[in-house]
């Protein structure tokens, strides 16, 4: 497994704008919605998506999986012509994921010409599952805990030693990737948005997006939703410090793209940007579901619900802001498990 670092460390606004060039040509420019329903049900003026849940293999994560894979083909395109570099291994790529970023490199690597190896926990949803082997990744399966995800990382990295590790969320280039939906979001809008709900697991959607908006907009308020059940963002921001753990352990929650703890550099990113955390309970993020599917008619996963459930559950925090922008993250869920998740 090669340790090559990504092109650029610190992630700054110049770095979402070059990946949003670097990967126009390879995302969806997705649609901005307005939702009357919601706004009828809220004291906003203008409550509206950002559709990611519309984009390429369904979630956001193609952004951030695609501006790594195409920064590291630059990478090796400038790389001295040595002996050493002749003789080094075929470029491939490998991660761990849960779903929607395995996803992504799998589609990624494939439309640049490369495989990925994708070390899946076999709980994963299998609509997710599919996808990856549809789009041609090598899937390897592991049991569903962090150790086990990093050793069979290992085994796999050590068997294909060309393969470059794109770590889901903890990687510049991947949340540079992620910031480009930010740029688009402010751009739809006018710059008119006083507010973004991001939904957070580790945190590179949050951090990148924020990092975007505020740029663009300073004043804006940007607000991460996560479940009560895998609450770390909002814990570590209650103690100043990131927590390392979820709550007894094990995150609880149907949202399954949120059940990750942020690193520490989506966590300093995060601090600097966000201007809190909103949590929900999974009673309403089957509600917020519900609703998203019987009013507006778009296929949502449990972790897209988690914003709309936000700007439901949270009026005192969203009360001094006129337009909110809800970032729906994704749309790949188990058709055959919707009626059972989403909840009137
Ligand atoms: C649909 C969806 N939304 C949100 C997230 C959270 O993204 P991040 O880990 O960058 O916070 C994920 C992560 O897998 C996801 O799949």
């Amino acid at each position: 497994m090669s340790s090559i670092g990504p092109l650029e460390d610190d992630v700054t606004f110049a770095h979402i704008e070059r990946a949003a060039r670097r990967i126009a040509k390879h995302v969806h420019r997705t649609p901005v919605l307005e939702s009357s329903s919601l706004t009828g049900l809220t004291h906003h003026t203008l409550v509206c998506f950002k559709c990611e849940n519309l984009q390429k293999t369904g979630s956001f994560k193609i952004r951030g999986a695609t501006n790594a894979v195409a920064c590291e083909v630059e990478r090796r395109a400038k790389e001295t012509d040595s002996e050493e570099e002749r003789r080094r291994p075929p470029l491939q790529f490998l991660t761990h994921s849960s779903g929607n970023h395995g996803q992504a490199l799998a589609f990624a690597a494939k439309s640049h010409g490369y495989v990925a190896h994708v070390v899946v926990p076999d709980t994963a949803p299998g609509v997710k599952i599919r996808a990856m082997e549809h789009y041609g990744a090598n899937v390897v399966f592991c049991r569903p805990t962090l150790a086990d995800r990093m050793r069979t990382c290992d085994e796999v990295g050590q068997a294909h030693p060309g393969a470059v590790f794109v770590h889901p969320f903890d990687n510049p280039d991947v949340i540079a990737g992620q910031g480009t939906l930010g740029i688009e979001f402010m751009e739809q809008t006018n710059n008119e948005l006083d507010a973004i709900i991001v939904p957070v697991g580790g945190g590179g959607l949050a951090s990148g997006v924020a990092m975007a908006v505020k740029h663009l907009k300073p004043e804006i308020a940007v607000f991460a939703a996560e479940p009560e059940g895998a609450d770390d963002t909002y814990r570590s921001f209650q103690q100043g410090a990131r927590v390392l753990s979820h709550r007894e352990g094990l995150p609880k929650s149907i949202a399954d793209g949120l059940l990750t703890i942020n690193s520490d550099r989506t966590f300093r990113m995060l601090k600097g940007t966000l201007h809190g955390v909103l949590r929900v309970s999974e009673d309403q993020i089957r509600h917020a579901m519900y609703l998203v599917y019987e009013r507006c008619k778009l296929v949502i996963e449990p972790s897209a619900a988690v914003g709309v459930a936000a700007v439901l559950a949270c009026p005192e925090a969203l009360a001094p802001y006129k337009r909110v922008g809800i970032v729906i993250c994704g749309g790949n869920v188990d058709i055959s498990s919707i009626s059972s998740l989403a909840k009137l």
